[in-house]
């Protein structure tokens, strides 16, 4: 089931060979879906077109948006009521515009802060109306996730907003929030597609394609009928959902390359075992790092236990002056993205969909000599 990294494969001609990428975004894509947007540069579907060259009003791209929509659907069990939309602006973009569409000022607005980015969608958001944050971890440094029990909606808020993985400290809600009726909105740009989550639970999705999904320039939204019903009017024009969803996407130009990339990583998910296939591939890759992490103390892994991310693993080691030369040494035996980030520091390795067990396995028997040799 699991396709090589190609770490011998495309690139060799000139450089260095692929490497083993645990970069936290834009992140490594399954070696098969680079070929396909290769083949498709010179001619998209025989249609004569190049991939970058046709028009977003052609049958052939009317195509690879109405695929790329039915994936997502059938992949995420998105319910059949509810909008599916690519749109551009990252999903920095949508802190913003999930406040401006949901909330009139004064509204409420209640947010979980796990990290960096949910402090970030907190910003945006009070603009917009009283936003504030019900749960904030920072003077731990984000090693947790609350439970259910440890916040309480406040009872005029319009929406509860959670980051359902954090992808600068590596943490992740393995459960769903009680938004207690409330609207439910996730960030899900670090983990969509990549762990269970249950679309009909929630009213508003947002995620930046360039992890778990495809390039950057595309992010997916998804909204419930509630959710889309709340929608102000007047708002402008390009930040406005309706607009939008009454166009298919196609308003103005989209990223065309973008959503060609998207539905081909969705239906390299859907050959390899759907969103079920994909989960157990990420809990085999995690639950491999994981594993070597609590061997010894040579390592210490930033996360508490109970909200451990699949996804971005993120490690310190005992004598921090180890760090550049693991991160060098790495880099020389073929492994790149493995800094941490800048706020937290340390090594993260980030597992995405596109990243292959293969890679896993190197960078584990990697550490194993990294921690004979510098113990
Ligand atoms: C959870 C999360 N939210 C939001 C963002 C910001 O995404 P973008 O750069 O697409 O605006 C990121 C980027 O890494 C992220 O990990």
């Amino acid at each position: 089931m699991h396709s090589k990294t190609g770490a011998a494969a495309l690139g060799s001609m000139s450089g260095r060979a692929r490497i083993h990428n645990f970069g936290a975004g834009p992140a490594v894509l399954p070696l098969s879906v680079v070929e396909e947007c290769r083949d498709a540069l010179p001619n998209l579907s025989q249609s004569g077109f190049g991939l970058l060259e046709v028009s977003h009003r052609s049958p052939t791209f009317q195509n690879v948006v109405d695929s790329a929509m039915a994936r997502v659907r059938r992949t995420l069990s998105v319910p059949e009521d509810y909008t599916v939309l690519f749109l551009q602006g990252g999903a920095s973009l949508q802190f913003y515009m999930t406040a401006l569409n949901l909330l009139r000022p004064g509204e409420q607005a209640d947010y979980l802060v796990t990290g960096g980015w949910s402090q970030k969608a907190l910003k945006e958001a009070k603009r917009v109306g009283d936003a504030q944050a019900i749960w904030d971890d920072s003077v731990n440094g984000f090693r947790s996730v609350p439970q259910v029990g440890e916040y309480a909606v406040r009872d005029d808020a319009v929406y509860l907003h959670y980051t359902s993985n954090n992808t600068l400290y590596g943490t992740q809600f393995h459960h769903l929030p009680d938004s207690e009726g409330k609207l439910l909105l996730l960030d899900a740009s670090s983990d969509i597609a990549g762990v269970p989550c249950d679309i009909a639970a929630h009213d508003l999705i947002y995620a930046g394609a360039q992890k778990n999904l495809g390039p950057s320039g595309v992010t997916l939204v998804i909204l419930s009928p509630r959710a889309l019903s709340r929608v102000g009017d007047d708002l402008p024009t390009m930040l406005d959902y309706n607009v939008h969803a009454s166009k298919g996407s196609l308003f103005n130009t989209p990223n065309t390359f973008g959503i060609f990339v998207l539905d081909r990583v969705f239906n390299w998910l859907e050959e390899n075992g759907g969103l079920e296939g994909s989960i157990a591939r990420n809990q085999e890759k995690s639950g491999l790092l994981y594993a070597e992490l609590d061997k010894t103390d040579f390592w210490r892994p930033h996360a508490d236990e109970g909200s451990r991310s699949v996804m971005n693993v993120t490690w310190l080691i005992h004598d921090d002056a180890l760090e550049p030369v693991f991160l060098a040494e790495a880099e020389a035996a073929g492994m790149g993205g493995l800094k941490g980030h800048r706020s937290v520091g340390g090594i993260r390795a980030s597992l995405y969909n596109g990243c292959q067990l293969d890679s896993v396995q190197a960078l584990i028997s990697f550490m194993h000599q990294f921690e004979s040799n510098h113990r």
